[in-house]
């Protein structure tokens, strides 16, 4: 039976960690009566923002060690926001102790660490859920809907990228006591690659009907760090002669088992304003995004310069108005909550819907595990100069004939529009 409410620990209590729960302890029925992180400032400030949002309504305990909270607590489930190299080992020890997890992006350090989140989640039978917040972009949610309604036709090509200068984030990584610095020190290939991955495979069917088969990845010299700390610290700063081992642009291509490419970059270490590049390139036009929330539009057809040899784009305003997700029309007459644009809220109410119902989660195990595990193939890719790497198969052959989804409001594989028939009217009341 479904539940209506759960009990859930925080694990990570940082920047994002901060502003996750906070968002957590909106949603419908969550308590958060536990937090936890390393260190103790920190684990404090999870209490505060608890005991803010709900004006203490009930006791919060703070730990330093998570194997302890699972221990002392009576939870329902774990959220992770804690370093990328850490995120799969916590997960693993959550589900073990009986906890489903929603757990913050990043890639994944082995290809081992995904087939133990996936083993561990299908003997449990725990959720674990990568929590990738860009699915639920408007934008993203809007193209889906064309796509799902034929509106590029066949999709042949895919694109999308983590274009974000970070270089204070990342070279700052000690003194603010941040995850990054080490990555981009010591690894070198798409250490980030599900932002735009996440909301593409959910497109192109991933592990229902179609699959990734290799990855190759290329990177570029690394400069962009080493200049940051030259022009903002100087040589007496102890990073100055550090060597950054990842490339400040990382390309990878990802070919599918029904044929089509993805192209991604990674591209944080260089100056230059956001975006995640998204792009949708099917036998009926294209959808590009080069400039962040600013989409554009080319369909056969339908252009009022269709005549014209430069096929001109289309302003992408009139056609997101025309096919809207539903959960964002009825997300937006219900006010959008704060975090990235309101995805944030978004893919907390996913995990949560997804705790409620106990299995199938929106993003399962199997999706974390293939978009995760990009990262650690893309590091064997450069290393042996672009060559292809074959992708693991987390579902052992289920892809070409999986059970059925589960459809719902916050379903990313289908737009699921009877769910919103009655709610509509509910919510709006
Ligand atoms: N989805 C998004 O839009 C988005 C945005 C920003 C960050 N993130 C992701 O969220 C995660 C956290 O980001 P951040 O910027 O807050 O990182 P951060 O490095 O600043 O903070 C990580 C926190 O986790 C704690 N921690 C590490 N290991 C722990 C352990 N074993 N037990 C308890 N606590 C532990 C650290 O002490 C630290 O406070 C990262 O994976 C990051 O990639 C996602």
């Amino acid at each position: 039976m479904r539940k209506t409410s759960a009990n859930i620990g925080f694990i990570g209590i940082s920047g994002r960690g901060s502003g996750m729960l906070d968002l957590l302890l909106q949603v419908d029925g969550v308590k958060v009566p536990a937090v936890c992180d390393l260190i103790p400032e920190r684990a404090e400030k999870g209490i505060e923002i608890v005991e803010n949002r709900t004006e203490k309504a009930y006791p919060v305990h703070a730990y330093l060690d998570y194997k302890e909270m699972f221990a002392n607590e009576d939870l329902d489930a774990v959220v992770i926001a804690t370093t990328w190299i850490t995120h799969a080992m916590i997960a693993v020890d959550a589900m073990n102790a009986g906890l489903h997890v929603g757990m913050e992006v990043g890639g994944a350090a082995s290809v081992e660490e995904c087939w133990e989140m996936v083993r561990t989640s299908q003997r449990t039978g725990k959720i674990c859920m990568l929590l990738e917040n860009c699915c639920y972009c408007r934008n993203e949610m809007a193209v889906f809907n064309m796509i799902r309604k034929g509106i590029f036709g066949e999709i042949v090509h895919m694109e999308g990228g983590y274009r974000h200068d970070l270089r204070d984030e990342i070279c700052l990584g000690r003194e603010n006591i941040h995850g990054r610095l080490y990555n981009f020190i010591h690894r070198n290939g798409e250490v980030y690659p599900t932002h735009q991955l996440g909301p593409i495979a959910k497109a192109l069917n991933i592990n229902r009907g179609n699959r990734f088969l290799t990855v190759n990845s290329v990177a570029s010299k690394s400069r962009g760090l080493h200049q940051w700390i030259k022009d903002n610290k100087g040589e007496e700063y102890d990073l100055y002669n550090t060597t950054f081992n990842c490339g400040d642009i990382v390309t990878t291509i990802i070919k599918c088992a029904n044929g089509e490419t993805i192209k991604l970059t990674h591209d944080c270490s260089l100056p230059r304003p956001y975006t995640r590049d998204y792009e949708v390139q099917g036998t009926k036009g294209i959808y590009s995004e080069p400039e962040d929330g600013k989409g554009r539009i080319y369909i056969d057809g339908t252009h009022k310069e269709h005549q014209s040899w430069t096929h001109e784009w289309d302003d992408f305003g009139p056609w997101r108005d025309k096919y809207e997700h539903p959960l964002w029309s009825l997300y937006e007459k219900g006010g959008i909550k704060a975090g990235h644009g309101g995805m944030d809220y978004l893919i907390l109410s996913s995990f949560v819907d997804s705790v409620y119902e106990g299995e199938k989660a929106n993003i399962d195990v199997y999706d974390t595990a293939t978009w995760m595990v990009i990262t650690c193939l893309s590091e064997q890719s450069v290393a042996m100069g672009g060559a292809p790497v074959p992708v693991p198969d987390f579902t052992n052959g289920k892809w070409i004939d999986r059970e059925p989804i589960r459809r719902g409001m916050y379903c990313l594989e289908e737009v699921c529009e009877e769910c919103y028939e009655n709610i509509d009217e509910e919510k709006t009341e």
